[in-house]
This record gives structure tokens, sequence and C-alpha cells, in this order.
């Protein structure tokens, strides 16, 4: 079994700091590491911070690998509004990770079958060196969607109405496609390392629920309580407050 932190920290410049502190410290180890990089809002600080200190030259992340953790299904590649297109400009392209050090999810053709070959492929590697996820209103991780198992792996999934109108603030005021790829529970619970970065009020009840309450697959993050990885979750006070529900 692994271990679960939960560090506390004031504010989102801080959770930028505090996550890109540990993301730095698993590069030092493993500088060819294995990372999953979640889009979304919350990250984003942590990898504004990674990319400064890659400027300043206290950090080498050229060698690292970055796994594409979820994307939508029907757009174009060169779509600006698609995930990979956002990892692209706030990750890869900030601290030089080449596209041969990319791996990403299958889009098009037989997706089971796709889907199936792409998790053989991933744990053919060795387990992940780490994942960098977000938590969704709803407990997803990934587009993991209420249900998820533990075991459930990288598949094609239906978007809830919750997480398509929480992502249409990201997708120009259009409406995000309904259906997604998304890495699988058991590829990012198999990881050696998860950091899970938590911010704002709207978060407050279901950081709670994942961290505190029942392990199921009705929120899917709860399944962090049980990972065999090292899990830190980094949470800032407005998410954490009172531990009272908003
Ligand atoms: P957010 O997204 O960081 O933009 O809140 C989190 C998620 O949906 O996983």
């Amino acid at each position: 079994m692994g271990s679960l932190r939960i560090r506390v920290v004031e504010d989102a410049h801080e959770l930028g700091r505090a996550g890109a502190d540990l993301v730095a410290e698993v590069i030092a180890a493993a500088p060819t590491a294995a990372i999953v990089v979640a889009t979304g809002r919350t990250p984003m600080g942590l990898y504004a911070e990674l990319a400064a200190r890659r400027r300043s030259g206290v950090l080498e992340t050229k060698a690292i690998s970055a796994v594409q953790l979820d994307e939508y299904l029907g757009l174009e590649p060169d779509d600006r509004r698609s995930l990979f297109g956002w990892m692209h400009r706030s990750f890869l392209e900030p601290l030089g990770v080449r596209d041969d050090r990319v791996i990403r999810l299958p889009l098009d053709g037989d997706l089971e079958g796709a889907c199936a070959a792409f998790d053989r492929g991933l744990e053919a590697r060795g387990a992940l060196d780490l994942a960098i996820l977000g938590l969704g209103r709803n407990g997803h991780l990934g587009f993991n969607e209420p249900p998820s198992d533990a075991g459930s792996s990288t598949r094609r999934v239906e978007l809830s109405s919750s997480t398509i109108e929480a992502n249409a603030r990201y997708y120009d005021g259009g409406r995000p496609p309904a259906t997604a790829v998304t890495l699988g529970m058991r590829q990012l619970l198999s990881a050696r390392a998860i950091v899970l970065v938590v911010s704002g009020s709207s978060k407050r009840t279901i950081v709670r629920r994942a961290l505190e309450g029942p392990v199921g697959p009705a929120v899917p993050a709860s399944f962090l309580q049980q990972a065999g990885g090292d899990v830190t979750v980094i949470v800032d006070r407005a998410a954490w407050a009172d531990g009272r529900a908003s």
C-alpha cells in the first residue's frame, strides 16, 4: 500500500510552488520520468513555476516523457481547443519536451482495440513515475467520470453534463464534445507517485468526499485512498476551509 499525504497551502500561488517542488523532486531522482499531465485550470500555476525554474537553469526537463491524460473526440488534430493543444502550450513547449517524448492517447479507428494496445504499451514501459491530476467537481480524475471503478482501463467515455458545463469555460465559449478518451483508473492508480491539486471553494465538498468519504466508483478520486503509490494532495485553504461543505 502507498501513502496519502494532505498538504494545505494558503492559496493558488503557493499551490503552484509546492506542486513544482514535488514534481522537481521526482525529475531530480528520475530525469527520464514518465509523467501524466493534466490540463484544467488548477495545475497551470504549477506548470508556470516549473517553466520558470527551467528558464533559470535549476531544473532540466528535456528528458522526461509526458503522458496525455485525456482528450475530446471528434476534433481536428490542430484544433486549439483540444486538450493536447492546451497541454502543448502549458507544459510541453515551456518545458522543452519534444514530440517523440510525448505519449498520446489513441483517438480514431477501432478505439477499443487501440486503447487496449495503448495500455499494453504503457504497462510494458513499467509503472508511470508520476501523475499530476486535478479533481473534477463530480469527483472525476482525468475523464474517469462517475461511476468508474479502480480497475477501469483506458477507454472511450461519455462526459457528464457537469463536466461539459465546467469545461465550457475553457472552450472559447462553445460547448465541448460529449465524448472523450481517458487514461484508465488502473493506469493512474498504479503510478509510483500521484499529486492531486485542488483549489477554490467550488471543490470543498468533493475534496472531502474524495479523501474522507467512502471509497467507491461514485467518486472515482476516492480510490486515491487505496492507491499503491505515494499520493500527495495539495489543497488550498479555499478548498479545505473549515471542513464544512459549501
Ligand atoms: P480544473 O479542472 O482544474 O479546471 O478545476 C479539474 C478537472 O476537471 O479535473
